[in-house]
């Protein structure tokens, strides 16, 4: 294959990714940024490129570019750069979106490009991402033959995992590390409140409930769902639920619509482990119906 690479756009994720790439022996050739000054930036902690503010230059016959911008600019540059002249054939061009599909570069099919995403699945918070912190980490792939047996390749270097998904189910793909991702920060969001409200620091808190998080989380390694479900809804406790609802609407009212509505869909998850029978199940959802 190939082993050049355009960067167009390079914050934290195509940085961090490219990086790497460089480490396993890719060309990185051109980095482009919208100011020269964040592009020579990117340069420095990639360790190779030419820093550019022009996205044209980001796009060449026979080599890969990774587009690195923010969702909202994949398509308006696409449709931007299907204006220039030249074929772009043997060209893939990749972007890392996970909400959208390989359909935002479609301008560019007239191009001759092989058009796709290659979304990782992991969060980057700046570009000084550890490159060790990508093995092993999980890539949806998306998009032409040619585009997603490009990307699986450069999976393949990053020693990460390539998870093939269709432009159809890409939303929903999307719904799935949304869930997995930002909802975690919702659900220990709202267990830290509680954790506050009876009387614990923000320290002792925040460690106590990282440490029951990382415990649930082996054991859905080690069993999924519903399996690993534990806790008074699996054990069809309703007085416990019932304590938890008087404590929650005196002390920390905010909290129960979302506590309730994560009990109502754990009500489910019991009944899928078998391990409440209907009239527990029942109680369960009355007891979690809002306040009159
Ligand atoms: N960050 C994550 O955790 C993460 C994870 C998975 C996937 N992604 C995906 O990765 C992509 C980039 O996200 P990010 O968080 O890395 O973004 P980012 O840190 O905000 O970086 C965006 C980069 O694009 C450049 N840029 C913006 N508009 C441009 C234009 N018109 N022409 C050329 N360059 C332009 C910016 O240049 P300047 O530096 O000069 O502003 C910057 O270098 C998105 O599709 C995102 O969904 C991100």
């Amino acid at each position: 294959m190939n082993a050049k690479l355009h960067l167009l756009g390079a914050g934290r994720a195509a940085t961090a990714l490219a990086r790497l790439l460089q480490q396993r022996g890719f060309q990185i050739g051109k980095v482009v940024c919208t100011s020269l000054e964040s592009a020579g930036s990117a340069v420095d902690v990639i360790g190779a490129g030419h820093p550019s503010t022009e996205p044209a230059a980001a796009l060449e016959a026979g080599v890969t570019t990774l587009w690195g911008v923010p969702d909202r600019d994949i398509a308006p540059l696409a449709t931007s750069l299907a204006q220039q002249p030249g074929m772009l054939t043997d060209a893939v061009l990749l972007h890392l979106s996970g909400s959208l599909t390989s359909e935002a570069l479609h301008p560019l099919r007239e191009r001759g490009a092989s058009l796709g995403s290659l979304h990782p699945m992991r969060a980057f918070a700046d570009r000084q991402q550890p490159p060790s912190s990508l093995q092993g980490v999980f890539f949806g792939i998306e998009g032409m033959s040619a585009a997603a047996q490009r990307a699986s390749e450069l999976v393949q270097a990053l020693q990460g995992v390539a998870l093939p998904v269709t432009t159809a189910t890409k939303p929903l793909y999307h719904a799935a590390a949304s869930a997995a991702s930002n909802g975690l920060v919702a659900v220990y969001d709202l267990a830290e409140t509680l954790e506050r409200a009876a009387g614990a620091s923000p320290e002792l808190a925040r460690e106590a409930l990282l440490t029951l998080m990382a415990g649930t989380l082996e054991n859905l390694r080690a069993h999924g769902s519903p399996r690993a479900l534990t806790g008074p809804i699996e054990r069809g406790e309703v007085e416990v639920i019932e304590g938890h609802r008087q404590a929650m609407l005196e002390q920390a009212p905010a909290s129960w619509p979302l506590y309730s509505a994560l009990a109502v869909s754990l009500v489910d998850v019991a009944c899928r482990k078998g391990s409440l029978d209907q009239e527990a199940a029942r109680q369960l959802l009355a007891s979690l119906e809002p306040p009159a």
